[in-house]
């Protein structure tokens, strides 16, 4: 019997994959009818404010790049003639007028938007001014529109491409890089499109990333100038001319970390294709590795964050997880692994998994070479007044012993938290390092669990 033909390149796996990532007919039925009721309540609502300019759905609804874990539309009303004063002055409050009577509440971004939530699903409402070009309202939200122009005229013309670029979203889902927000600091729904769009597919897509390095340009329609936008973002790890818009680069919010997550997940791929590569598969499984709570300290920071922007809090939450992995590491605790975590409201919670928890009262330590006498015989008397051993090596160098400022990693963390020049978030009050197998501990570990890649399991056979 002939076997079924591959379709569109992909393998059999990747088709499996793509029936449960792929939105089922109800799952758009019911955004439809969603966004249909939304669409006729704006569109009277401009009517009847005296404004003129159009309702339209955006994001992966509108470009049919839907996933199924999505019960989300992004719905935008372009006003004419608007601007970004006009917008930040009247936007909301039209917006509220407008949903009045539905479980509509305003959120902040740069931008104010409306999230209105119905029987299980959602809509962010975004009021931004109606423009001929990008960039002549003022706002950065109206480039979404052309995005979306953009990307569906892509997609037709290729009739692979949509269910790739869910292919792609899947995977990124699945090693952790999908979302442009600081807390992931991965790939946007857009760049996933647009990456697809222009390796032709997933598989083009996948081995293209196995290769990247950080600083990796990739310019969709040709159109960039490579060497401004590596002056305007110079610490970016991966450049992309946004093709509406290509003085700004769409990969801005890609951090080193997740372009070489996303690397290895890459070039494991290419070598050993299967399942937990993907979402919502991934999160079935259990880590290759368990963080031993034993091994596993705390540091729990209490105080005011609601007023903080998110992206702001979980930035320099992931700032001062890497000072305090540094800090740690100098005193001899090695961290091999951290996470944070907040509920942007109260409480926040880092995570470390540590080569040792507890360490010997002394430690080895440099001393200068003999050639600084000075110095030397300082190190030299110290070792005397302490009964402490040194030596000199064949180089000449001094080497010896020293007391350790702390033996148990939980109180070098917290000494570290209490340092004046500690970078803890504003508004924190209260930051307690607690030690293994503290509940708090534990909670630690169950996070540093939830997010560890499954797909390592690929690797091993059987
Ligand atoms: N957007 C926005 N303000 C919001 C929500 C969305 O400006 N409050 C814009 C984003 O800038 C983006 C588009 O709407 O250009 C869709 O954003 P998003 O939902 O993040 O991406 P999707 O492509 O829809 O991907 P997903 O399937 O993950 O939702
Ligand atoms: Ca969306």
């Amino acid at each position: 019997m002939p076997r079924a033909p591959r379709r569109c390149g992909r393998s059999p796996l990747e088709e499996e994959v793509l029936e449960a990532v792929r939105p089922t007919p109800a799952q758009v039925r019911l955004l439809s009818g969603f966004y249909r009721m939304l669409k006729r309540r704006l569109e009277g609502c401009l009517e009847s404010a005296g404004l003129r300019g159009a309702v339209e759905a955006e994001g992966s609804f509108a470009k049919g790049t839907l996933t199924s874990d999505k019960w989300e539309l992004d719905v935008f009303v372009l006003v004419e003639g608007a601007d970004r004063g006009w917008i930040a002055r009247r936007g909301e409050a039209l917006l509220l007028g407008c949903l009045e009577g539905l479980p509509a509440e305003a959120r902040y971004a740069e931008h104010p938007y409306v999230t209105v939530k119905l029987m299980g699903m959602e809509a962010d409402v975004v009021v931004a001014p109606k423009v001929s070009r990008p960039g002549e309202g003022g706002t950065g939200v109206e480039r979404t529109p052309f995005h979306t122009r953009w990307v569906r005229g892509e997609l037709e013309s290729n009739p692979c491409l949509a269910d790739d670029a869910r292919l792609f979203k899947a995977f990124l889902k699945g090693i952790g890089a999908y979302g442009a927000e600081t807390r992931v600091g991965g790939f946007s729904g857009l760049l996933a499109e647009v990456l697809t769009i222009y390796h032709g597919g997933f598989r083009g897509v996948i081995e293209a990333a196995a290769r990247w390095r950080p600083g990796a340009y990739v310019d969709p329609r040709g159109v960039g100038d490579e060497a401004t936008l590596r002056r305007r973002y110079p610490d970016s790890a991966l450049l992309v001319p946004d093709p509406v818009d290509p003085s700004r680069n769409a990969a801005a919010s890609v951090t080193r970390r997740r372009l070489a997550e996303l690397v290895l997940a890459a070039n494991a791929y290419l070598r050993r294709p299967c399942k937990l590569y993907f979402h919502p598969h991934a999160q079935a499984a259990s880590p290759p590795a368990r963080a031993d709570p034993s091994r596993v300290v705390a540091l729990v920071l209490e105080g005011d964050y609601a007023g903080e922007a998110r992206d702001a809090l979980w930035g320099r939450l992931s700032r001062l997880a890497s000072w305090l992995a540094g800090g740690l590491e100098g005193e001899g605790f090695g961290a091999a692994r951290w996470e944070v975590w907040t509920d942007e409201a109260s409480t926040a919670i880092i995570a470390f998994e540590l080569e040792h928890t507890s360490l010997p009262p002394l430690r080895l330590t440099r001393g200068p070479p003999a050639w600084s006498p000075e110095r030397a015989l300082g190190f030299i008397a110290r070792r005397a007044q302490q009964g402490l051993p040194y030596t000199v090596t064949r180089e000449g160098l001094l080497l010896g012993l020293r007391p350790r400022r702390h033996t148990l990693a939980h109180r070098a963390l917290q000494a570290l938290a209490a340092r004046p020049d500690a970078p803890l978030p504003r508004g924190t009050r209260a930051a307690r390092a607690e030690p293994p197998g503290s509940e708090a501990s534990r909670l630690a570990a169950g996070l540093l669990d939830s997010s560890t890649p499954r797909w390592p399991r690929c690797l091993l056979d059987g």
